[in-house]
């Protein structure tokens, strides 16, 4: 199938680009270079033999899209584009609502008026708001966001739904990530972020090549076996796949389908810093701070609607993303240039 895949060029879209040459499909990719690098088509090249189609366009601008689609006619899109930082989206609220609504309404425009009617969109776990309890189920209510970002993903969950209500022919596969960490275990693609990261991974993996001098943990008084905070962490490459898998949602029953792409397991900070000494034979030195404001204790998936509708499960474990996120920051100590 021929698949537009928005935003291919950054962390989770390249990966899935992979995976999509790799099962057949051919991606073209739209992405204006904002938090990725012209570099990662060629990795991709490299990779899979195959240098996809790429648009350097603002996937809210309808114009470049239309053009796109006139000439590409892609039967599917999946729509990584957007902005991703929740500390950036509390100090920077409206260019978050612009940048993550406007491009999925521009494509939802240009989708009808070329007869695209396949959409899979990037949600986050973050729609859940605080758990009442875990694992955390696709049936269980969107709850109150604590920030821009996780507000912009519950919005276009709605728009998405309301549009297939309205649109009989639309199909939208909406994908709730929980955490997804690791790189491809070539070293060549993985997760570059700007300036220090907000994210527990690439923070433990700065501090394992000394580029920061130790981990802060933030709290280990939560109501937890070691007191550190719990989350569901999956391996970039499982999440990609999880992409492929979601494509058979696409056939048969029209309308918006909700999946937990997770592992269904829950890992403490604590563990997951053991894990990765362990794994790379490095240590990693750390303080305990305060918590961190909006941070829940718990959150882990429910997987069992991806297995039993898409037949998706997640085979890598922690060491493996420990071992393949430590390899990307080694060969790439100042990110994919
Ligand atoms: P990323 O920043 O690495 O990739 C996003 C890509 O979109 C970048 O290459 C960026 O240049 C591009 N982009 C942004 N705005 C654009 C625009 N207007 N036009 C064209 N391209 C644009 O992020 P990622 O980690 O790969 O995340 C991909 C998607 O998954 C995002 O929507 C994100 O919110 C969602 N998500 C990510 C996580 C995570 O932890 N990484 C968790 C849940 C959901
Ligand atoms: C965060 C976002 C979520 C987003 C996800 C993936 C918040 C409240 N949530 O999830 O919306 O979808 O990233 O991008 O920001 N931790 C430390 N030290 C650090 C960093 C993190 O102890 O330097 C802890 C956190 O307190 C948490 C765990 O590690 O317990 C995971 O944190 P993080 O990687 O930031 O992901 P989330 O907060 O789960």
């Amino acid at each position: 199938m021929k698949i537009l895949v928005t935003g291919g060029l950054g962390f989770i879209g390249s990966e899935t680009v992979l995976a999509l040459i790799s099962s057949g499909h051919t991606p073209v990719i739209a992405d204006n270079l904002y938090n990725s690098k012209i570099g990662v088509l060629g990795r991709i090249e490299t990779l899979s033999g195959v240098r996809p189609a790429f648009y350097r366009i603002d996937v809210s601008d309808k114009k470049a899209l239309a053009d796109l689609f006139e000439k590409e006619r892609p039967e599917a899109v999946i729509h990584f584009a957007g902005y991703k930082a929740v500390g950036e989206s509390v100090s920077k609220p409206i260019m978050y609502y612009r940048n993550n609504l406007m491009t999925t309404l521009s494509l939802l425009e240009t989708m009808e008026e070329f007869g695209c009617e396949n959409i899979v969109f990037s949600s986050s776990a973050t729609v859940y708001g605080t758990p009442k309890r875990v694992p955390l189920y696709e049936t269980d209510k969107r709850g109150e966001t604590t920030n821009p970002y996780g507000e912009t993903k519950s919005m276009i969950e709605r728009i998405l739904e309301d549009a297939c209500k309205a649109f009989s022919s639309l199909t939208a596969v909406i994908l709730r990530y929980f955490n997804p960490i690791g790189a491809h275990p070539s070293g060549l693609l993985g997760e570059d972020p700007r300036g220090i990261p907000n994210n527990l991974m690439p923070y433990i993996a700065q501090v394992a090549i000394g580029k920061r001098d130790k981990l802060h943990i933030f709290g280990n008084d939560y109501d937890t076996a070691d007191g550190t905070g719990v989350r569901d962490y999956i391996h970039v490459v499982d999440l990609a796949e999880g992409h492929v898998a979601a494509l058979k949602a696409l056939d048969g029953k029209k309308g918006a389908k909700v999946f937990n792409l997770g592992t269904g397991r829950g890992t403490s900070v604590l563990e997951l810093v053991h894990a990765f000494e362990k794994a790379n034979g490095v240590k990693i030195p750390y303080v305990i701070e305060d918590r961190r404001p909006g941070d829940v204790a718990v959150n882990y998936a429910s997987v069992e609607k991806a297995y039993r509708e898409l037949g998706y499960k997640a085979r890598l474990t922690i060491e493996d993303a420990c071992r393949d996120s430590y390899n990307f920051q080694l060969k790439n100590p100042d990110g994919i240039i």
